[in-house]
Protein backbone atom coordinates (compact mmCIF):
# COMPACT_ATOMS: atom_id res chain seq x y z
CA UNK A 1 0.00 0.00 0.00
CA UNK A 2 1.68 3.46 -1.25
CA UNK A 3 0.90 5.02 2.57
CA UNK A 4 3.02 2.90 4.00
CA UNK A 5 5.99 3.37 1.53
CA UNK A 6 9.00 4.33 2.73
CA UNK A 7 11.89 6.62 1.68
CA UNK A 8 14.90 4.79 2.80
CA UNK A 9 17.61 5.80 4.26
CA UNK A 10 20.16 5.65 1.88
CA UNK A 11 18.04 7.70 -0.95
CA UNK A 12 17.26 10.48 2.03
CA UNK A 13 21.35 10.79 2.90
CA UNK A 14 21.64 11.69 -1.07
CA UNK A 15 19.12 14.01 -1.70
CA UNK A 16 20.04 15.67 1.51
CA UNK A 17 23.97 15.61 0.47
CA UNK A 18 23.36 16.66 -3.01
CA UNK A 19 20.94 19.27 -3.19
CA UNK A 20 21.99 20.48 0.65
CA UNK A 21 21.16 24.29 -0.70
CA UNK A 22 21.48 25.55 3.25
CA UNK A 23 24.73 26.73 4.83
CA UNK A 24 26.75 24.33 6.90
CA UNK A 25 28.02 26.38 9.59
CA UNK A 26 27.67 25.23 12.99
CA UNK A 27 29.70 23.47 15.45
CA UNK A 28 29.45 21.72 18.32
CA UNK A 29 29.05 24.35 20.05
CA UNK A 30 26.73 26.13 18.81
CA UNK A 31 24.15 23.43 18.65
CA UNK A 32 24.34 22.71 22.20
CA UNK A 33 23.57 26.52 22.92
CA UNK A 34 20.72 26.13 19.86
CA UNK A 35 19.64 22.75 22.32
CA UNK A 36 20.08 25.28 25.82
CA UNK A 37 18.30 28.27 23.91
CA UNK A 38 15.55 25.90 23.37
CA UNK A 39 14.87 24.18 25.88
CA UNK A 40 15.19 27.22 29.21
CA UNK A 41 12.88 29.65 28.53
CA UNK A 42 8.89 29.78 29.97
CA UNK A 43 8.98 26.47 32.02
CA UNK A 44 11.05 27.27 33.97
CA UNK A 45 10.28 31.47 34.59
CA UNK A 46 6.53 30.57 35.09
CA UNK A 47 5.25 27.03 34.90
CA UNK A 48 7.65 26.24 37.83
CA UNK A 49 5.15 28.50 40.28
CA UNK A 50 1.82 26.22 39.44
CA UNK A 51 3.58 22.89 39.70
CA UNK A 52 5.34 23.86 43.57
CA UNK A 53 1.74 25.34 44.64
CA UNK A 54 0.13 22.44 42.38
CA UNK A 55 -2.62 25.39 41.60
CA UNK A 56 -4.19 23.80 38.79
CA UNK A 57 -4.23 20.05 40.10
CA UNK A 58 -4.60 20.44 43.89
CA UNK A 59 -1.23 18.25 44.78
CA UNK A 60 1.00 20.92 45.47
CA UNK A 61 5.08 19.26 44.65
CA UNK A 62 6.73 22.05 46.90
CA UNK A 63 10.88 21.21 47.35
CA UNK A 64 10.18 17.96 46.02
CA UNK A 65 9.27 19.20 42.83
CA UNK A 66 13.38 18.37 42.41
CA UNK A 67 12.05 15.24 42.29
CA UNK A 68 9.97 15.68 39.52
CA UNK A 69 12.28 17.68 37.74
CA UNK A 70 15.05 14.54 37.64
CA UNK A 71 12.39 11.95 37.16
CA UNK A 72 11.04 14.32 33.86
CA UNK A 73 14.35 14.44 33.09
CA UNK A 74 15.21 10.51 32.73
CA UNK A 75 11.96 10.24 30.68
CA UNK A 76 13.15 12.90 28.47
CA UNK A 77 16.91 11.46 28.25
CA UNK A 78 15.70 7.71 26.84
CA UNK A 79 14.01 10.19 24.45
CA UNK A 80 17.25 12.10 23.91
CA UNK A 81 19.35 8.89 23.44
CA UNK A 82 17.00 8.10 20.41
CA UNK A 83 16.87 11.65 18.94
CA UNK A 84 20.58 11.46 19.28
CA UNK A 85 20.60 8.82 17.39
CA UNK A 86 18.22 9.02 14.55
CA UNK A 87 20.02 12.58 14.12
CA UNK A 88 23.75 11.49 13.92
CA UNK A 89 22.54 8.60 11.47
CA UNK A 90 19.89 10.73 9.33
CA UNK A 91 21.72 14.15 9.89
CA UNK A 92 18.60 15.96 7.93
CA UNK A 93 16.67 19.07 8.99
CA UNK A 94 12.93 17.01 9.02
CA UNK A 95 13.49 15.50 12.44
CA UNK A 96 11.29 13.18 13.50
CA UNK A 97 9.60 13.58 10.36
CA UNK A 98 12.46 12.08 7.95
CA UNK A 99 12.88 9.09 10.74
CA UNK A 100 9.60 8.53 10.04
CA UNK A 101 9.77 8.74 6.63
CA UNK A 102 12.79 6.38 6.60
CA UNK A 103 11.13 3.87 9.33
CA UNK A 104 7.41 3.69 9.96
CA UNK A 105 6.24 4.62 6.31
CA UNK A 106 4.66 8.15 4.35
CA UNK A 107 1.63 7.91 6.12
CA UNK A 108 3.17 8.06 9.48
CA UNK A 109 5.68 10.54 8.45
CA UNK A 110 3.21 12.80 7.04
CA UNK A 111 1.26 12.45 10.54
CA UNK A 112 4.47 13.75 12.68
CA UNK A 113 5.41 16.45 10.43
CA UNK A 114 1.67 17.71 10.66
CA UNK A 115 1.80 16.84 14.19
CA UNK A 116 5.23 18.76 14.85
CA UNK A 117 3.54 21.83 13.81
CA UNK A 118 1.74 21.54 17.33
CA UNK A 119 5.57 21.19 18.85
CA UNK A 120 7.10 24.12 17.55
CA UNK A 121 4.08 26.67 15.65
CA UNK A 122 1.98 25.88 18.97
CA UNK A 123 4.55 25.83 21.26
CA UNK A 124 5.70 29.01 19.99
CA UNK A 125 2.79 30.87 20.21
CA UNK A 126 2.61 29.90 23.72
CA UNK A 127 5.87 31.08 24.50
CA UNK A 128 5.35 34.08 22.72
CA UNK A 129 2.73 35.03 24.64
CA UNK A 130 4.61 34.37 27.90
CA UNK A 131 7.44 36.69 26.51
CA UNK A 132 4.54 39.18 26.03
CA UNK A 133 3.55 39.48 30.09
CA UNK A 134 7.32 39.25 31.00
CA UNK A 135 8.00 42.23 28.40
CA UNK A 136 5.34 44.01 30.14
CA UNK A 137 6.47 43.78 33.60
CA UNK A 138 9.87 44.67 32.79
CA UNK A 139 8.40 48.22 31.13
CA UNK A 140 6.10 49.04 33.70
CA UNK A 141 8.64 47.58 36.58
CA UNK A 142 11.46 49.72 35.09
CA UNK A 143 10.30 52.43 33.16
CA UNK A 144 6.92 53.29 34.83
CA UNK A 145 4.92 52.71 31.07
CA UNK A 146 1.60 50.98 31.27
CA UNK A 147 0.24 49.61 28.28
CA UNK A 148 -3.28 49.32 28.12
CA UNK A 149 -5.09 45.73 29.01
CA UNK A 150 -6.81 45.57 25.88
CA UNK A 151 -3.13 46.15 23.93
CA UNK A 152 -1.36 42.99 26.25
CA UNK A 153 -4.16 39.89 26.18
CA UNK A 154 -6.31 37.72 24.99
CA UNK A 155 -9.99 37.93 24.77
CA UNK A 156 -10.17 34.55 27.13
CA UNK A 157 -8.26 36.12 29.74
CA UNK A 158 -9.93 39.65 29.35
CA UNK A 159 -13.63 38.04 30.06
CA UNK A 160 -11.72 35.64 33.04
CA UNK A 161 -10.46 38.41 34.44
CA UNK A 162 -14.48 40.23 35.12
CA UNK A 163 -12.22 43.29 32.81
CA UNK A 164 -15.02 46.10 32.10
CA UNK A 165 -15.54 45.71 27.81
CA UNK A 166 -16.92 49.22 27.90
CA UNK A 167 -13.44 50.32 28.20
CA UNK A 168 -12.28 48.66 24.98
CA UNK A 169 -12.29 49.76 21.52
CA UNK A 170 -14.62 48.21 19.21
CA UNK A 171 -14.61 47.75 15.42
CA UNK A 172 -18.34 46.83 13.97
CA UNK A 173 -19.14 46.31 17.27
CA UNK A 174 -16.71 43.95 18.05
CA UNK A 175 -14.69 44.23 20.78
CA UNK A 176 -10.47 44.55 19.72
CA UNK A 177 -8.40 42.44 22.33
CA UNK A 178 -5.34 42.11 21.14
CA UNK A 179 -1.55 40.92 22.65
CA UNK A 180 0.63 43.08 20.41
CA UNK A 181 3.32 42.51 21.92
CA UNK A 182 3.43 38.72 20.91
CA UNK A 183 2.87 39.82 17.17
CA UNK A 184 5.97 42.64 17.68
CA UNK A 185 8.56 39.89 19.13
CA UNK A 186 7.74 37.01 16.57
CA UNK A 187 7.70 40.00 13.59
CA UNK A 188 11.34 40.88 14.85
CA UNK A 189 12.44 36.85 15.17
CA UNK A 190 11.62 36.08 11.55
CA UNK A 191 13.43 38.90 10.31
CA UNK A 192 16.39 38.10 11.97
CA UNK A 193 16.15 34.58 11.00
CA UNK A 194 15.65 35.53 7.30
CA UNK A 195 19.12 37.15 7.50
CA UNK A 196 21.35 33.48 8.18
CA UNK A 197 21.74 30.57 10.39
CA UNK A 198 24.89 31.97 11.75
CA UNK A 199 23.76 35.64 12.53
CA UNK A 200 21.24 33.75 14.49
CA UNK A 201 23.16 31.19 15.98
CA UNK A 202 25.60 34.06 17.27
CA UNK A 203 22.45 35.76 18.58
CA UNK A 204 21.41 32.85 20.26
CA UNK A 205 24.32 32.15 22.03
CA UNK A 206 24.81 35.98 23.44
CA UNK A 207 21.33 35.10 24.90
CA UNK A 208 21.95 32.03 26.33
CA UNK A 209 25.08 33.49 28.07
CA UNK A 210 22.22 36.60 30.00
CA UNK A 211 19.88 33.86 30.90
CA UNK A 212 22.15 31.63 32.53
CA UNK A 213 23.99 34.19 34.32
CA UNK A 214 20.67 35.83 35.55
CA UNK A 215 19.55 31.77 36.69
CA UNK A 216 23.03 31.54 38.09
CA UNK A 217 22.39 34.58 40.23
CA UNK A 218 19.43 33.75 41.08
CA UNK A 219 20.73 30.60 42.26
CA UNK A 220 23.49 32.33 43.82
CA UNK A 221 20.97 34.78 46.14
CA UNK A 222 18.50 31.77 46.72
CA UNK A 223 21.68 29.75 48.61
CA UNK A 224 22.36 32.95 50.38
CA UNK A 225 18.39 32.79 52.19
CA UNK A 226 18.64 29.07 51.93
CA UNK A 227 16.69 28.05 55.34
CA UNK A 228 16.27 24.06 55.83
CA UNK A 229 13.05 24.75 57.51
CA UNK A 230 11.13 25.69 53.99
CA UNK A 231 11.99 22.29 53.36
CA UNK A 232 10.34 20.89 55.97
CA UNK A 233 7.66 19.35 54.06
CA UNK A 234 9.43 18.13 51.59
CA UNK A 235 6.95 16.44 49.75
CA UNK A 236 3.63 18.34 50.88
CA UNK A 237 1.73 16.43 48.19
CA UNK A 238 3.34 12.97 48.30
CA UNK A 239 4.47 10.82 45.41
CA UNK A 240 1.25 12.51 43.89
CA UNK A 241 2.15 15.89 44.02
CA UNK A 242 5.91 14.72 42.38
CA UNK A 243 4.03 12.91 39.62
CA UNK A 244 2.04 15.98 38.78
CA UNK A 245 4.76 17.90 39.11
CA UNK A 246 6.90 16.09 36.29
CA UNK A 247 3.22 16.36 33.81
CA UNK A 248 3.35 20.12 34.44
CA UNK A 249 7.25 20.75 34.01
CA UNK A 250 7.34 18.56 30.93
CA UNK A 251 7.53 21.56 29.18
CA UNK A 252 10.06 23.30 30.37
CA UNK A 253 12.29 20.37 29.15
CA UNK A 254 11.22 20.85 25.35
CA UNK A 255 13.25 21.94 22.80
CA UNK A 256 16.57 19.38 23.00
CA UNK A 257 14.78 18.00 19.86
CA UNK A 258 14.67 21.26 17.83
CA UNK A 259 18.70 21.05 17.97
CA UNK A 260 18.46 17.76 14.97
CA UNK A 261 16.49 20.19 12.93
CA UNK A 262 19.74 22.46 12.28
CA UNK A 263 21.57 19.29 11.24
CA UNK A 264 22.25 20.02 7.74
CA UNK A 265 23.34 22.78 8.61
CA UNK A 266 25.82 21.20 10.85
CA UNK A 267 29.75 20.62 10.09
CA UNK A 268 29.92 17.48 11.29
CA UNK A 269 26.32 16.28 12.59
CA UNK A 270 27.80 12.45 13.06
CA UNK A 271 29.77 13.89 15.77
CA UNK A 272 27.97 17.42 16.72
CA UNK A 273 24.11 16.15 17.08
CA UNK A 274 24.56 13.15 19.62
CA UNK A 275 26.58 16.13 21.63
CA UNK A 276 24.16 18.95 21.16
CA UNK A 277 20.88 16.96 22.24
CA UNK A 278 22.20 15.15 25.26
CA UNK A 279 24.63 17.81 26.46
CA UNK A 280 21.57 20.42 26.60
CA UNK A 281 19.85 18.21 27.99
CA UNK A 282 22.43 17.27 30.83
CA UNK A 283 23.41 21.36 31.83
CA UNK A 284 19.12 22.29 31.63
CA UNK A 285 18.39 19.17 33.97
CA UNK A 286 21.20 20.80 36.59
CA UNK A 287 20.08 24.28 36.02
CA UNK A 288 16.75 23.52 37.07
CA UNK A 289 17.55 21.50 39.68
CA UNK A 290 19.55 24.42 41.35
CA UNK A 291 17.01 26.48 40.57
CA UNK A 292 14.00 24.54 42.22
CA UNK A 293 16.25 24.07 44.92
CA UNK A 294 17.00 27.32 45.50
CA UNK A 295 13.70 28.51 45.23
CA UNK A 296 11.83 26.27 47.64
CA UNK A 297 14.70 27.10 50.16
CA UNK A 298 14.28 30.69 50.16
CA UNK A 299 10.94 30.48 51.59
CA UNK A 300 8.02 28.61 52.58
CA UNK A 301 6.94 27.22 48.97
CA UNK A 302 2.93 28.28 49.73
CA UNK A 303 4.49 31.80 49.99
CA UNK A 304 5.31 31.84 45.61
CA UNK A 305 1.06 32.08 45.16
CA UNK A 306 1.77 36.12 45.38
CA UNK A 307 2.65 35.38 41.70
CA UNK A 308 2.32 32.36 40.96
CA UNK A 309 3.20 33.02 37.19
CA UNK A 310 6.46 34.70 38.21
CA UNK A 311 7.74 32.44 40.66
CA UNK A 312 11.36 33.99 41.03
CA UNK A 313 9.99 37.66 41.15
CA UNK A 314 8.07 35.54 43.87
CA UNK A 315 11.38 34.56 45.32
CA UNK A 316 12.86 37.91 45.27
CA UNK A 317 10.01 40.36 46.25
CA UNK A 318 10.17 37.44 49.50
CA UNK A 319 12.96 38.82 51.11
CA UNK A 320 12.82 42.13 49.60
CA UNK A 321 15.27 42.27 47.37
CA UNK A 322 16.17 45.04 45.60
CA UNK A 323 14.10 47.14 42.19
CA UNK A 324 17.29 46.38 40.18
CA UNK A 325 17.25 42.71 41.07
CA UNK A 326 14.04 42.26 40.23
CA UNK A 327 13.95 43.83 37.10
CA UNK A 328 17.42 41.43 35.94
CA UNK A 329 14.80 38.64 36.67
CA UNK A 330 12.38 40.12 34.49
CA UNK A 331 15.13 41.10 32.04
CA UNK A 332 16.34 37.27 31.73
CA UNK A 333 12.74 36.07 31.34
CA UNK A 334 12.31 38.08 28.27
CA UNK A 335 15.92 36.96 26.97
CA UNK A 336 15.35 33.51 27.64
CA UNK A 337 11.89 33.41 26.09
CA UNK A 338 13.18 35.13 22.98
CA UNK A 339 16.01 32.25 22.49
CA UNK A 340 13.17 29.86 22.82
CA UNK A 341 11.03 31.20 19.95
CA UNK A 342 14.06 31.98 17.92
CA UNK A 343 14.74 28.34 18.16
CA UNK A 344 11.37 27.11 17.48
CA UNK A 345 10.85 29.58 14.85
CA UNK A 346 13.93 28.16 12.86
CA UNK A 347 13.04 24.71 13.72
CA UNK A 348 9.31 24.52 12.09
CA UNK A 349 10.36 26.14 8.41
CA UNK A 350 13.17 23.50 8.82
CA UNK A 351 10.42 20.94 9.20
CA UNK A 352 8.16 21.97 6.25
CA UNK A 353 11.09 22.52 4.06
CA UNK A 354 11.88 18.55 4.35
CA UNK A 355 8.14 17.96 4.01
CA UNK A 356 8.14 20.16 0.72
CA UNK A 357 11.30 18.52 -0.47
CA UNK A 358 9.71 15.45 -0.29
CA UNK A 359 6.74 16.94 -2.16
CA UNK A 360 4.32 16.19 0.27
CA UNK A 361 3.95 19.75 0.80
CA UNK A 362 3.64 22.82 -2.41
CA UNK A 363 7.12 23.01 -3.79
CA UNK A 364 7.56 26.61 -3.49
CA UNK A 365 7.79 25.46 0.53
CA UNK A 366 11.51 24.46 -0.60
CA UNK A 367 12.66 27.68 -1.43
CA UNK A 368 16.19 28.35 -0.18
CA UNK A 369 17.17 32.67 -0.33
CA UNK A 370 20.04 32.98 -3.09
CA UNK A 371 21.99 35.56 -0.96
CA UNK A 372 21.18 33.75 2.88
CA UNK A 373 20.67 30.16 1.91
CA UNK A 374 17.48 30.46 4.47
CA UNK A 375 14.42 28.64 4.04
CA UNK A 376 12.79 31.94 3.59
CA UNK A 377 9.08 31.01 2.11
CA UNK A 378 8.72 28.44 5.36
CA UNK A 379 10.10 31.05 7.45
CA UNK A 380 7.88 34.34 6.73
CA UNK A 381 4.76 31.42 6.75
CA UNK A 382 5.88 30.35 10.49
CA UNK A 383 6.48 34.13 10.86
CA UNK A 384 2.75 35.44 9.93
CA UNK A 385 0.62 32.28 11.34
CA UNK A 386 2.58 31.93 14.88
CA UNK A 387 2.06 35.85 15.09
CA UNK A 388 -1.37 36.37 14.79
CA UNK A 389 -2.52 33.36 16.69
CA UNK A 390 -0.21 35.05 19.22
CA UNK A 391 -2.15 38.13 19.40
CA UNK A 392 -5.57 36.35 19.83
CA UNK A 393 -5.04 33.17 21.82
CA UNK A 394 -4.52 31.74 25.42
CA UNK A 395 -1.68 30.98 26.55
CA UNK A 396 -2.73 27.50 29.37
CA UNK A 397 -4.49 26.32 26.30
CA UNK A 398 -1.48 26.37 24.28
CA UNK A 399 0.94 24.73 26.62
CA UNK A 400 -1.25 21.85 26.74
CA UNK A 401 -1.76 21.37 23.02
CA UNK A 402 2.09 21.67 22.54
CA UNK A 403 2.67 19.01 25.42
CA UNK A 404 0.53 16.19 23.64
CA UNK A 405 1.97 17.14 20.21
CA UNK A 406 5.71 17.13 21.47
CA UNK A 407 5.07 13.95 23.28
CA UNK A 408 3.55 11.92 20.30
CA UNK A 409 6.40 13.15 18.45
CA UNK A 410 8.46 11.31 21.04
CA UNK A 411 6.53 7.95 21.01
CA UNK A 412 6.59 8.00 17.15
CA UNK A 413 10.85 8.39 17.39
CA UNK A 414 11.72 6.07 19.80
CA UNK A 415 8.91 3.57 17.59
CA UNK A 416 11.14 4.29 15.05
CA UNK A 417 14.47 3.45 16.61
CA UNK A 418 12.94 -0.08 17.51
CA UNK A 419 12.24 -0.64 13.65
CA UNK A 420 14.84 0.82 12.01
CA UNK A 421 17.28 -1.04 14.77
CA UNK A 422 15.23 -4.69 13.27
CA UNK A 423 15.27 -3.51 10.07
CA UNK A 424 18.59 -2.05 8.78
CA UNK A 425 20.79 -3.92 11.87
CA UNK A 426 24.05 -3.52 9.69
CA UNK A 427 23.73 0.13 8.96
CA UNK A 428 26.19 2.80 10.39
CA UNK A 429 25.25 4.44 13.90
CA UNK A 430 27.88 6.86 14.34
CA UNK A 431 26.16 7.48 17.65
CA UNK A 432 24.14 4.13 19.07
CA UNK A 433 21.48 4.89 22.27
CA UNK A 434 23.18 2.05 24.95
CA UNK A 435 20.51 0.21 27.25
CA UNK A 436 19.31 -2.03 23.69
CA UNK A 437 15.79 -2.15 23.27
CA UNK A 438 15.09 -1.13 26.83
CA UNK A 439 16.27 2.61 26.03
CA UNK A 440 13.18 3.38 23.21
CA UNK A 441 10.50 0.84 24.98
CA UNK A 442 11.02 3.04 28.53
CA UNK A 443 11.08 6.73 26.54
CA UNK A 444 7.77 5.15 24.87
CA UNK A 445 5.90 4.09 28.20
CA UNK A 446 7.56 7.23 29.54
CA UNK A 447 5.60 9.34 27.29
CA UNK A 448 2.71 7.47 27.06
CA UNK A 449 2.48 7.28 31.15
CA UNK A 450 2.67 11.49 30.36
CA UNK A 451 0.21 12.31 27.82
CA UNK A 452 -2.12 10.27 30.16
CA UNK A 453 -2.20 13.00 32.85
CA UNK A 454 -2.68 15.41 29.62
CA UNK A 455 -7.01 15.05 29.33
CA UNK A 456 -9.83 14.36 27.43
CA UNK A 457 -10.08 18.34 25.87
CA UNK A 458 -6.37 18.10 24.72
CA UNK A 459 -6.94 14.72 23.15
CA UNK A 460 -10.11 16.20 21.37
CA UNK A 461 -8.15 18.79 20.22
CA UNK A 462 -5.38 16.89 19.15
CA UNK A 463 -7.69 14.40 17.55
CA UNK A 464 -8.96 17.35 15.52
CA UNK A 465 -5.79 18.65 14.68
CA UNK A 466 -4.55 15.10 13.04
CA UNK A 467 -7.82 14.64 11.17
CA UNK A 468 -7.65 18.16 9.47
CA UNK A 469 -3.74 16.55 8.33
CA UNK A 470 -5.16 13.30 7.34
CA UNK A 471 -7.67 15.20 4.61
CA UNK A 472 -4.56 17.33 3.30
CA UNK A 473 -2.76 13.93 2.79
CA UNK A 474 -5.55 12.30 1.16
CA UNK A 475 -6.38 15.10 -0.93
CA UNK A 476 -2.81 16.47 -2.09
CA UNK A 477 -0.21 15.02 -0.42
CA UNK A 478 0.28 11.29 -0.91
CA UNK A 479 -0.33 12.30 -5.06
CA UNK A 480 2.88 15.08 -4.86
CA UNK A 481 4.70 12.83 -3.05
CA UNK A 482 8.22 12.72 -4.98
CA UNK A 483 7.89 8.61 -4.52
CA UNK A 484 4.59 9.07 -6.38
CA UNK A 485 5.62 10.78 -9.17
CA UNK A 486 9.64 10.45 -9.19
CA UNK A 487 9.75 14.48 -9.55
CA UNK A 488 12.59 16.07 -7.41
CA UNK A 489 12.11 19.63 -5.91
CA UNK A 490 14.66 22.00 -6.20
CA UNK A 491 16.16 24.76 -4.04
CA UNK A 492 14.09 27.23 -6.07
CA UNK A 493 10.99 25.83 -5.46
CA UNK A 494 10.97 24.30 -8.75
N1 LIG B 1 11.19 24.45 27.07
C1 LIG B 1 10.69 25.67 26.55
C2 LIG B 1 10.31 26.62 27.63
O1 LIG B 1 10.35 26.27 28.77
C3 LIG B 1 9.57 25.43 25.62
O2 LIG B 1 9.95 27.72 27.31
Amino acid sequence: MSIFRVKPVDMILSEAQEGNCLKRALGAFDVTMIGIGAIIGAGIFATVGAAVVGSASGHPAGPSLIISFALTAVACGFTALCYAEFAAMVPVSGSAYTYAYATLGELIAWIIGWDLIIEYAIGNVAVAISWAGYFNDFLSSFFGVSVPVWLRTDYRTFSQSGLDFTSVPHIFGVPVIINIFGLLIVAAITVLLLRGIKESSRFNDVMVGIKLLVLAIFVGVGFYYFDPKNWVPFAPGGFRGIQVGAATIFFAYIGFDAVSTVAEETRDPKRDMPIGILGSLVICTVVYILVTAALTGMMPFMEIKSKIAEPLVAGLEYHHASRWLIALVSLGAVVANTAVLLVFQMGQPRIFFSMSRDGLLPPVFAKVHPVYRTPWVTTIWTGVVVGVMAMFCNIDEMVNLCNIGTLFAFVLVCAGIIVLRIKDPARPRPFRAPGGYATPVLGILFCLGLMHGLGRTNWIRFGVWLLIGLVIYYFYSRHHSELETGKKVSCNGG
